[in-house]
C-alpha cells in the first residue's frame, strides 16, 4: 500500500469520526448484568441508628437489616449481576463459629435477601473466616500459631453447607486454602445443593490494596496472609490456582485485585474454560474516590474508564463497589 509522509493511505481515525462509529467498532462492552456490589451488613446495627459509613470508603456503608434490603432491591432493579455479602458479626471468637452458626449474621442476611430478591438476582456469600475470628486470619490457627489448612478446610464445608441451607446461589471462598473448593463441592453435593454454584477466589494476592477493607469489616488481623495469599512476583503461579480450582469444580474463577494484576486476569482468561471474574476492590476504589474529592480526577468517567479496562483484560464479571452507580451511568 502507497503512502507518503504527509499522505497516509491507512487512517485508523476514520472509525473514530463520530460517537456513532466508535460505538459500532468498540471491542469491549460494560453492562449492568457483568457487576457485582459487594455488601456489608453489621449486626446488631439498628434502624435508629442507620447504615455506618465507612471512612476510607466514601460511599459505602456498613448496613443495617433494612438497608441492605433496600440496596438488593435497588440492585436487582437495576439489573446488576449479583451482590456479594459480607457479614461483620458482633462477637469474634479463635474458630469463628458465627461463620457456621444458622442464625449468625452472614447466613441471617443470605435468607434475607434470598427473601427479598429470589431468582431476581444472584447472590453470592463470601465463605471466608477472617471477619468471624478474633485473630482476624482467613483459617484456625495450629498451636503455634500458623494457619492450620485442613483444620479450616473442614470448617468451611459446614459454612458452605450454612449458606446453601440458607438460600445462597454462589458462594465464594476466599481463604485461599489448598483444596478448598473441592472439599465445599463435595459438602454441597453431599447435603444436596448441587445446583449451588462455586465462585472461586483462585489467584488472590496477598495485597496492600485491601487496606480500607480491614477498615469495613472491622478487621483484627495483626501481621499478614502472605503463608496462604500469593505473591505479587507470581503470574504463572495465578493460572496454576486457577486450573486447579476449575479441576476441584469450580464454576466461575476469580482473579483478586484487579487493577495491579490486569496480566494475571488475562492469562487466566485465556487458560481456563469457565466465566472469569475479577475484584475492583476497595483499595482502587478508595484511591480514586480519594482524587476525585480533590478534584485531581474527573470521577465518573475514571469509574467507567476503570470498570472498561478490567474488562478488556478478560473479566467477564467485576466485582465492584461503583456497581449501582455504573449501571445508573451507564444506562444515561
Ligand atoms: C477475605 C476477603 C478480603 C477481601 C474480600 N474477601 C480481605 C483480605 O483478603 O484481606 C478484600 C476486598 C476488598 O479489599 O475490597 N474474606
Amino acid at each position: 500500500m502507497s503512502s507518503d509522509i504527509t499522505h497516509p493511505v491507512v487512517r485508523p481515525r476514520r472509525l473514530r469520526t463520530t460517537a456513532a462509529l466508535r460505538r459500532l467498532v468498540a471491542e469491549t462492552s460494560l453492562e449492568a448484568r457483568q457487576l457485582v456490589l459487594p455488601v456489608f451488613v453489621r449486626e446488631g446495627l439498628g434502624d435508629s441508628e442507620g447504615p455506618r459509613p465507612i471512612s476510607s470508603m466514601p460511599g459505602v456503608v456498613q448496613h443495617t437489616r433494612s438497608s441492605l434490603l433496600a440496596a438488593v432491591t435497588e440492585a436487582a432493579e437495576l439489573g446488576l449481576g449479583g451482590v456479594m455479602l459480607f457479614g461483620i458479626p458482633e462477637h469474634k471468637d479463635a474458630e469463628g463459629t458465627g461463620a457456621v452458626d444458622p442464625d449468625g449474621i452472614l447466613n441471617r442476611s443470605i435468607r434475607d435477601v434470598v427473601g427479598e430478591v429470589g431468582d431476581a438476582l444472584p447472590v453470592m456469600a463470601d465463605l471466608c473466616l477472617d471477619e468471624f475470628t478474633d485473630h482476624g486470619h482467613c483459617g484456625v490457627l495450629t498451636g503455634d500459631g500458623r494457619v492450620d489448612n485442613d483444620a479450616t478446610l473442614a470448617i468451611y464445608a459446614e459454612m458452605a453447607r450454612a449458606q446453601a441451607a440458607a438460600g445462597v446461589d454462589l458462594v465464594g471462598p476466599s481463604g485461599m486454602m489448598d483444596g478448598q473448593v473441592g472439599v465445599i463441592r463435595q459438602a454441597l453435593d453431599g447435603a444436596g445443593h448441587t445446583d449451588v454454584a462455586i465462585l472461586a477466589y483462585s489467584a488472590k494476592y496477598a495485597s496492600a490494596f485491601y487496606g480500607p477493607f480491614r477498615e469495613a469489616v472491622d478487621s483484627s488481623l495483626q501481621g499478614d496472609r502472605r503463608t496462604y495469599q500469593q505473591d505479587g512476583a507470581n503470574a504463572v503461579e495465578g493460572v496454576r490456582e486457577a486450573l486447579l480450582d476449575v479441576a476441584e469444580g469450580a464454576d466461575l474463577v476469580m482473579v483478586k485485585p484487579a487493577l495491579a494484576y490486569l496480566d494475571v486476569l488475562r492469562r487466566v482468561r485465556d487458560a481456563v474454560d469457565v466465566p472469569v471474574a475479577a475484584y475492583n476492590i476497595s483499595g482502587e476504589y478508595s484511591m480514586l474516590e480519594a482524587a476525585a474529592a480533590n478534584g485531581w480526577i474527573d470521577r465518573e468517567p475514571a469509574i467507567l474508564e476503570t470498570l472498561l479496562s478490567i474488562r478488556r483484560a478478560g473479566a467477564d464479571v467485576v466485582l465492584t463497589y461503583w456497581a449501582a452507580e455504573a449501571a445508573r451511568l451507564l444506562a444515561r
